[in-house]
């Protein structure tokens, strides 16, 4: 990542991502939302949103805030769009979650908060999108790993969408037929544009860079890419455009849906034999801890397929979803987006506090920042209380869920208590920590070298 820039406002992004998710956790720990509550309860739309939207959408929004302009070689369109992006997004996110709460009747229905998140969350991920597809507008190449993460800003703007209309309809500010009809049948659109077509799409792309680049991998550009971006495209079309037409007139969107299904398992195994391929053509022969633990988020994406498969052919999938959901979102997305934090905000404080001063004298490497060792126990610990968690779901043992978030919970916080080490450069021997002109990094901020 030779002559990158830093996005000022990445780190904060990163901060405001990781709060939500040990508030999730704290949430399932002590019970709140499912499966202590219905599926479809206020308490867990207000759970899923705050993973979804507070932790999932912000880490993604940060990361490519940074990383796209690397992937596409041009810089960001405005660091100026950033801050009031995030502020739009927060304050949405409160709006939505005041709503669920109205929703429930836990506070007067006097303000309209369904449609102030609806505004207010629109306003916020246009502004990410308008400033990544302005930036990818003026790039001279469009690799393929940026084109997959166009296919997931398509993704996230038909989820918003969505969200946006069940908002509207749920809050009385809409009632024209098509959109009551597509808040009642349109959920699973909504569930597989964003987690499917949004988070899951632009991980994959953002993960063929990001290994083969610590790996030290070749790039990979061939067929299976190729057609992993194809087959996966397709998928979401035929679960979205074909989704939603089938919802419009007046069908179920099931049949969609599993074509959608199946093209995207193809897609899937594609990408996981892409995967392989870097793990093995690496040249970097000792793995570093982010690709280790990549491994692991990896396996749990298959396994959320397999699992997936198999609940549908014993036709146990509609009882057993929260699983499969919680697998892809802890396991399989958190799981990557923790792997790759802890290396991306080793890698963005060393070249903030240090690149001014390279070729000045000796200055520390990436990896003196960070204690392998120390964070890899943080990690085993993050993925055994996934996998417990969801197989405490599936055996439908509510109780041991909880001890199981508790668990993900306490190595969550190991997990951050690392990534403020970094930034504080307290792993750094104290000789070498600041050499002459060296300035230490704020802890939310970043400034260009
Ligand atoms: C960004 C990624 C997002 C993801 C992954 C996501 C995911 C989900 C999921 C899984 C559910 C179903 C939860 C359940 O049944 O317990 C849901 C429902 C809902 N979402 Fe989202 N969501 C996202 C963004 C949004 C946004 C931006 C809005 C609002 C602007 C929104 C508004 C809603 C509403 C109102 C419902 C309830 C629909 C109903 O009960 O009929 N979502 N979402």
């Amino acid at each position: 990542m030779t002559g990158v820039t830093l996005s000022r406002w990445t780190m904060s992004y990163f901060a405001a991502a990781l709060v939500a998710l040990m508030a999730a956790e704290a949430m399932m720990a002590v019970g709140y939302g499912f499966p202590a509550a219905a599926i479809a309860a206020p308490e867990t739309l207000i759970l899923v949103h705050v993973v979804a939207i507070g932790w999932l959408s912000l880490l993604m929004c940060g990361a490519l805030l940074q990383f796209l302009p690397v992937l596409v070689a041009q810089p960001l369109y405005s660091n100026a769009l950033a801050l009031p992006a995030l502020v739009s997004l927060v304050v949405g996110l409160a709006a939505l979650i005041l709503a669920f709460l109205q929703l429930d009747g836990r506070i007067a229905p006097a303000v309209p908060f369904f449609a102030i998140a609806a505004a207010l969350l629109i306003a916020g991920f246009a502004f990410v999108l308008w400033n990544l597809a302005r930036t990818m507008a003026a790039a001279p190449t469009m690799p393929l790993p940026a084109r997959f993460v166009v296919v997931g800003l398509a993704g996230v703007t038909f989820t918003v969408v969505l969200g946006a209309t069940f908002a509207l309809v749920l809050g009385g500010t809409v009632d024209y037929g098509p959109l009551v009809a597509l808040t009642t049948a349109g959920l699973p659109i909504h569930v597989v544009a964003g987690l499917g077509g949004w988070l899951t799409f632009t991980a994959m792309g953002v993960s063929y860079r990001l290994l083969a680049m610590f790996m030290l991998a070749p790039e990979l550009e061939g067929a299976t890419t190729k057609a992993a971006l194809l087959l996966g495209a397709a998928a979401l079309g035929m679960a979205i455009a074909g989704g939603i037409l089938a919802v419009l007139l007046g069908g179920n969107p099931s049949l969609a849906l599993l074509a959608a299904l199946a093209m995207g398992v193809l897609a899937l195994a594609l990408y996981g034999a892409d995967v392989l391929h870097l793990y093995r053509a690496r040249r970097r022969r000792n793995i570093e801890l982010n690709s280790r633990m990549a491994a692991y988020a990896l396996v749990s994406l298959a396994a959320s397929v397999v699992l997936t498969l198999l609940l549908l052919a014993i036709r146990r999938l509609g009882d057993h979803a929260a699983a499969v959901v919680f697998l892809i979102a802890f396991g399989w997305l958190s799981g990557l987006g923790l792997a790759q934090l802890y290396k991306i905000v080793a890698f963005l404080t060393w070249l903030e506090c240090y690149g001014p001063v390279l070729g000045k004298g000796p200055t520390p490497r990436v990896q003196d920042l960070v204690v392998e060792n120390r964070a890899g126990k943080w990690f085993l610990l993050y993925f055994i209380a996934v996998w417990a968690g969801a197989a405490a779901l599936l055996a439908g043992l509510p109780l041991a869920f909880r001890f199981a978030a508790a668990l993900l919970l306490v190595a969550t916080v190991g997990i951050v208590a690392q990534l403020v080490r970094t930034r504080r450069l307290a792993d750094v021997k104290d000789a070498a920590r600041l050499p002459q002109g060296a300035r230490p990094p704020r802890l939310l901020l970043s400034c260009q070298p």
